[in-house]
């Protein structure tokens, strides 16, 4: 194997030390001289290797005003797109979201009670739709309480804001949703990288880590991960606990797709309630305007949140919470998750059908994205510009990464666009760049998960 020139292994090193927390956003780097003569590099080595780092979003600045990390924007990027073709956000498509008619003439019922504060967990009807909610997607244990949060983001950054100290590291899948980067940014917690198997997160690997270095928590999402679309069965979350037993880690178990799979195994919460945070949303199937989100957790853990979710917003937002409950009441939250299911599969149908004689076809997987692998001689983020420069807006892995090692990928949502006639015109112009000129029953260098 050819060894990377050293400027390229030097931005290796700075991508992990952002990855894994060493070097936070702001931190100012080494000027160019500084560096070259402590690591016996010639000032130019250094002055290319910021110049990378740069072009890859890991640093700003410049020579002369210094050079400083910048702030990891994935959640910007994964959540917003101007193109017209829009397959990098992860927002549900609108057009089949919830009828609000009924849910809100129901909300109006409530006046007296949206005139004052919550209770930070909710009002007792809120809790009970909480408790429906997580019927509805087959979580349920006696031992379980139930508590809003103002969505699954709030509810990653509370669990390990309260249950981490400053310093603390968390293990997390090596392509991983980088709203748990954010979170970790902002509490001061490093977040070591585990890379994935055919179920997802490697059990084995985070037992390794664990021997190596002090880790005290893991974060996963059992259910179709963002962005890869992995599910783990029953029998790799029953490893998972062990290990996290064995290690004594807390576990955030982040369910936020949970909707999005066909019969999901019990849930990690429910065979280490101990130790385990499980965090549920409602904008991946309702809509992402709505700040909502249900964890189950116990009642000791449920307890420790509550103290924490008062001292940052008082209490869950009760208007959104009311018009939460009303569509779960009068049923309508249970037709958008039967829509939604429909829309993923049929719109991976299409993908299927209209790339498949381009790119081979890997084991399906789950949720509302399709995960291509790269072939060695292009880079996803070569492919995002191809891409963008033709209307059509997607994710590559590093917006995922939470270490250098990980494979080459781009994530496509099927899930925001409004038609499925914008999704066909969209994988169309994906595939005149992917394989331009290949023709049709070609062996391909691509690979997607549908
Ligand atoms: C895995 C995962 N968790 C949490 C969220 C954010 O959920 P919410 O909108 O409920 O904060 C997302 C959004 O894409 C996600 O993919």
């Amino acid at each position: 194997m050819r060894a990377n020139p050293p400027y390229l292994s030097l931005v290796a090193a700075i991508a992990s030390d952002v990855a894994e927390g060493r070097l936070r956003a702001g931190d100012a780097l080494p000027s160019h001289r500084e560096l070259a003569r402590h690591l016996g590099l010639s000032p130019g080595t250094v002055a290319k290797a910021y110049a990378e780092a740069r072009r890859r979003g890991l640093v700003e600045g410049s020579r002369r005003a210094g050079t400083r990390v910048r702030y990891i924007g994935g959640l910007d990027r994964m959540l917003s797109s101007a193109y017209p073709i829009n397959f990098a956000s992860s927002q549900p498509n609108p057009s089949i979201g919830p009828d609000l008619t009924a849910a809100l003439t129901l909300v109006r019922r409530r006046q007296a009670d949206l005139m004052r504060y919550a209770p930070p967990e909710g009002y007792p009807r809120h809790r009970a739709a909480g408790q429906s909610w997580l019927a509805m997607i087959d979580v349920q244990g006696p031992e379980l309480d139930v508590l809003p949060t103002s969505g699954a983001q709030h509810g990653v950054s509370m669990a390990i804001g309260t249950l981490l100290d400053t310093g603390d590291t968390i293990a997390a899948g090596s392509l991983c949703y980088p709203g748990l980067m954010a979170a970790a940014q902002f509490h001061g917690i490093q977040v070591a990288s585990v890379p994935h198997d055919e179920l997802g997160l490697a059990p084995e690997v985070l037992d390794s880590l664990c021997r190596r270095r002090k880790i005290r928590a893991v974060y996963c999402m059992p259910s179709a991960a963002n962005p890869t679309g992995h599910t783990m069965p029953l029998n790799r979350k029953q490893t998972l606990a062990t290990v996290a037993a064995e290690h004594d880690l807390i576990v955030i178990e982040d369910e936020t797709h949970r909707p999005y799979v066909n019969r999901p195994a019990q849930a990690i919460v429910t065979l280490a309630p101990e130790r385990t945070v499980l965090l549920t949303s409602l904008s991946k199937v309702l809509m992402g305007g709505v700040r909502v989100g249900f964890a189950a957790l116990s009642p000791e853990l449920g307890k420790r949140l509550r103290r924490s979710i008062q001292a940052d917003v008082l209490a869950t937002s009760a208007l959104d919470l009311e018009l939460v409950t009303a569509l779960i009441e009068n049923g309508e939250a249970a037709r958008v998750i039967g829509r939604r299911y429909a829309e993923a599969e049929r719109r991976k149908e299409i993908a299927a059908r209209l790339i498949g004689d381009a790119v081979a076809a890997l084991p399906r997987r789950d949720g509302p994205y399709l995960w291509l692998e790269m072939p060695s001689s292009m880079s996803s983020e070569a492919l995002t510009g191809m891409a963008e420069s033709r209307g059509v807006a997607v994710t590559p892995a590093s917006v995922f990464a939470t270490g250098t090692d990980h494979g080459d990928g781009l994530r496509v949502a099927l899930s925001a666009p409004v038609s499925d006639a914008d999704v066909e015109r969209g994988l169309k112009l994906l595939c005149e760049i992917f394989v331009p000129g290949k023709s049709r029953g070609s062996p391909s260098t691509w690979a997607a998960h549908y």
